[in-house]
């Protein structure tokens, strides 16, 4: 038996060499991030796991960088795409169908109810296409403005227009510029604004100093005597993802729209990343009471399946007269299997309490790491909103001091799939955000049990032991 064991791990072995070879000569590293040296490969998943060619479990705790938001191989969207493969796969988007007449019915009816406002949905297939849509729409709005606020931390893709409102120069280094980059205003990173300040506080400066731009004429924004402001729009996250899950104060987004209201400039929302009850809410923007003009949506509107995003916006701004037929188009834009799962996820947000469930984990887990935070010195900062969660990783020696290094190596260590628990072996799926890559960013299933936190909580337990040995509390 042992033997057979043996060899099935030594064929695995080889398969595994022979795709890793293949890999090497034949994939391009420029469309993924090669964070690690040899590269995982997953072979099945399901709920909050996913298992590698050996079989071994690891508790996925980003979820595809929160687009599986309802659990790997749900099963009722899986069967709402199994159902549309049987019926209807393959329509060109100048035709229609039910489920994209439905989901955007569904999604605009949604928007008047929380916000008050008449709408329309268009859609195309990823997150950046989504980004690169809004853009023209909001331009076409602005009389052919081009010019954009962002934030410092913010996210919202990598193609060339996208990665002109990212702030990292990082993304657009070796591309030379397409378009104007945005302007970037700070964003309330508390943990690292100015000492001495409520987060509030930290909020409303940052507010004043972007009010500052519009004093007078000679701060470069706005001329006083057309009441026009050089700037189109301002593309917000609520909750920065890839920046690192920072939560902004619950003032903050009031006071900022109180200064777009003044200066005629839309609000565009980024739901990408934190959309979908990520936070707890449909749209992570209804935290704060401020209407957008613009969302925009991808990932886990199908829930990691067929690809579909798509921006809802106000309809002064998208109606045909304004934003006529064809001012963008993609070919797989309102895919039949994308809209059918999408509309059912749909369904089943409304049909099912997510507000109070993901709430409720979410604070389970925020209080788990905390007592996580009580024990080693390595973690500077906790926080979360629903299951949207951080943890910010720094030097033990003041727990401030960002620790890249340290949390490249719990990343390493957490992909071996050898910590253990209950006498099983178990893996964890991790993935780093932050403006200094030491921040895990935790984005779990919305469906992950009470169990599979508390599982999740003793695996990072034993990760921050084991990569900094020395660091525990007292
Ligand atoms: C907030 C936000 N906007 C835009 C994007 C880009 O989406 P995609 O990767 O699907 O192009 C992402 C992806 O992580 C994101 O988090």
């Amino acid at each position: 038996m042992l033997d057979r064991q043996a060899d099935t791990v030594s064929t695995t072995a080889t398969e595994r060499g022979r795709l890793l070879a293949l890999e090497a000569e034949y994939c391009s590293h420029g469309d993924t991030v090669h964070y690690t040296e040899e590269p995982k490969i997953f072979e099945r998943c399901e709920g909050s796991f996913i298992y590698d060619d050996e079989d071994r479990a690891f508790l996925d705790l980003q979820m595809w960088y929160s687009a599986v938001n309802f659990g790997y191989a749900n099963p009722r969207l899986n069967e709402a795409l199994r159902r549309q493969l049987d019926r209807l796969p393959q329509v060109a988007s100048q035709y229609l169908h039910r489920e994209k007449i439905e989901l955007a019915a569904e999604i605009a009816e949604g928007a008047l109810e929380r916000f008050g406002r008449k709408g329309r949905v268009h859609f195309n297939v990823g997150g950046a296409q989504a980004v690169e849509d809004s853009l023209k729409l909001v331009r076409n709005a602005c009389g052919g403005k081009s010019l954009m606020f962002a934030f410092e931390g913010g996210y919202h893709g990598r193609t060339l227009g996208a990665s002109a409102i990212t702030s990292s120069y990082r993304y657009r280094r070796r591309y030379g510029h397409f378009g104007e980059r945005a302007h970037f205003i700070p964003f309330p990173y508390h943990f690292r604004g100015p000492r001495g300040m409520t987060k509030e506080e930290y909020g409303h400066q940052c507010v004043q100093q972007f009010a500052r731009l519009f004093e007078s004429e000679y701060n470069g924004v706005w001329d006083p005597k057309t009441g026009q402001c050089e700037y189109a729009a301002f593309y917000v996250e609520p909750i920065q993802g890839t920046g690192g899950y920072v939560i902004p104060p619950a003032n903050f987004f009031p006071e900022l729209k109180e200064v777009l209201d003044r200066h005629g400039i839309l609000l565009v929302v980024d739901e990408i990343q934190m959309g979908f009850y990520r936070t707890g809410k449909l749209w992570s923007i209804e935290h704060f009471g401020v209407t957008p003009d613009v969302i925009v949506f991808g990932k886990a509107l199908t829930n990691g399946l067929n690809p579909l995003s798509g921006i809802w916006a106000r309809e002064e701004l998208i109606n045909p007269k304004v934003f006529p037929a064809g001012s963008t188009h993609s070919t797989f834009n309102a895919n039949p299997l994308g809209t059918a799962v999408a509309l059912e996820a749909m369904r089943m947000m409304r049909e099912e309490d997510f507000a109070s469930s993901v709430a409720e984990k979410g604070a389970h887990f925020l209080e788990g790491l905390k007592a996580l935070k009580e024990k080693h010195a390595i973690v500077g900062d906790v926080d979360g909103l629903g299951l949207a969660l951080r943890i910010e990783i720094c030097e033990p020696h003041d727990s401030f001091t960002p620790s890249k290094r340290l949390v490249d190596l719990m990343v390493d260590e957490a992909l071996k799939g050898d910590l253990v628990h209950g006498g099983e072996r178990f893996g964890l799926v991790l993935d780093i955000g932050g403006y200094h890559k030491n921040v895990i960013t935790l984005a779990p299933a919305l469906t992950i049990s009470k169990g599979e936190i508390d599982l999740g909580l003793a695996l990072l337990d034993q990760l921050f032991t084991r990569v900094a040995p020395g660091a525990a509390r007292g």
